[in-house]
């Protein structure tokens, strides 16, 4: 069986833990990390079949693939540990890997090891559609997303641009540009910017509206792509989790998917 670690012990990391422990995924959870670590020692002590708490390279070390559910700056501090540790990574926390650099050079040490970088659809549909269309002619690619305001609150493009999120009365666009753009100020709410440039036409090329609407009750998403191929759209309401607004159910549960896929050997789509 796979044998897989979790570095990230919030809403992801747990339940992508309980799918595993739960025999939901054909894999062995072997190690857990969170740099608060009592969480990682919660969530390990919960589980049937506890995992150790270990630090990245240990876990490294002992395990086939490194799962990150933590946030951009682990990605930063883990990834060439795993990889030169011949081990795979899945990554969460995408809008890292928009730093080009970074991604260089992850992509040159998973070469070098034979190691695999994935990185789940998250909160969104229709990637499989976009990386097929991305094989011909592109014309148009946007993401248009609307949240609750309190899942944007603390957004760094929020303090820059002086905009109080809570005090809105009607739907605002708080934010309208490039995907990197987007990836830089709002870093812990538009992961699914950074999978559809990743996928499609890259970050520059990726338009991206960000709507606060106070009677929002759900985190919609809406990807639309033109191209030769003629015209995709498709919109996720995604129910956030009751644990972190700003995550949406469905990332978790493709984080799962993603493992499943990985693990078994029938692979569908
Ligand atoms: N790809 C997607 O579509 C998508 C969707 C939602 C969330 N995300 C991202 O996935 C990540 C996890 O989301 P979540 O809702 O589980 O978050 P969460 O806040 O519930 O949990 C994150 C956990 O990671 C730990 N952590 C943070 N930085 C760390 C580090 N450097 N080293 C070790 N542990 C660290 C925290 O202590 C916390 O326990 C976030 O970065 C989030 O932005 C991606």
């Amino acid at each position: 069986m796979l044998k897989v670690g979790i570095v990230g012990c919030g809403f992801i990391g747990t339940t992508l833990a309980r799918a595993i422990d739960g025999g939901v995924v054909e894999a062995e959870l072997l190690a857990v990390y969170d740099r608060n670590i009592e969480r990682a020692r919660g969530l390990a002590a919960s589980l049937s079949h506890p995992p150790d708490v270990m630090d990245v390279e240990s876990m490294a070390k002992s395990c086939e693939l490194v799962v990150e559910c933590a946030s951009q700056q682990a990605v930063k501090e883990l990834a060439h540990t795993v990889l030169s540790n011949e081990c795979s990574l899945m990554v969460m926390s995408v809008g890292a890997l928009l730093d080009e650099k970074l991604r260089d050079e992850l992509e040159k040490l998973a070469r070098a090891h034979r190691e695999k970088i994935y990185v789940p659809s998250g909160a969104l549909a229709g990637l499989d559609g976009l990386r097929a269309a991305c094989v011909g002619k592109i014309h148009r690619m946007e993401l248009t997303t609307t949240k609750p305001p309190m899942a944007l609150v603390g957004a760094p493009h929020l303090r820059e641009a002086n905009i109080d999120v809570e005090r809105l009365k009607v739907p605002t666009v708080v934010f309208e540009g490039t995907a990197i753009d987007a990836v830089r100020g709002f870093p812990a709410n538009i992961n699914v910017a950074a999978a559809i440039s990743l996928a499609g036409m890259g970050a520059e090329k990726t338009r991206v509206r960000i709507v606060a609407d106070p009677s929002a009750q759900r985190n919609t998403h809406t990807l639309l792509v033109e191209g030769e191929f003629g015209r995709l759209e498709c919109t996720v309401q995604n129910v956030p989790s009751p644990e972190n607004p700003k995550t949406s159910m469905l990332a978790a549960l493709s984080a799962i998917s993603t493992l499943k896929r990985i693990a078994q050997p029938l692979q569908v789509g």
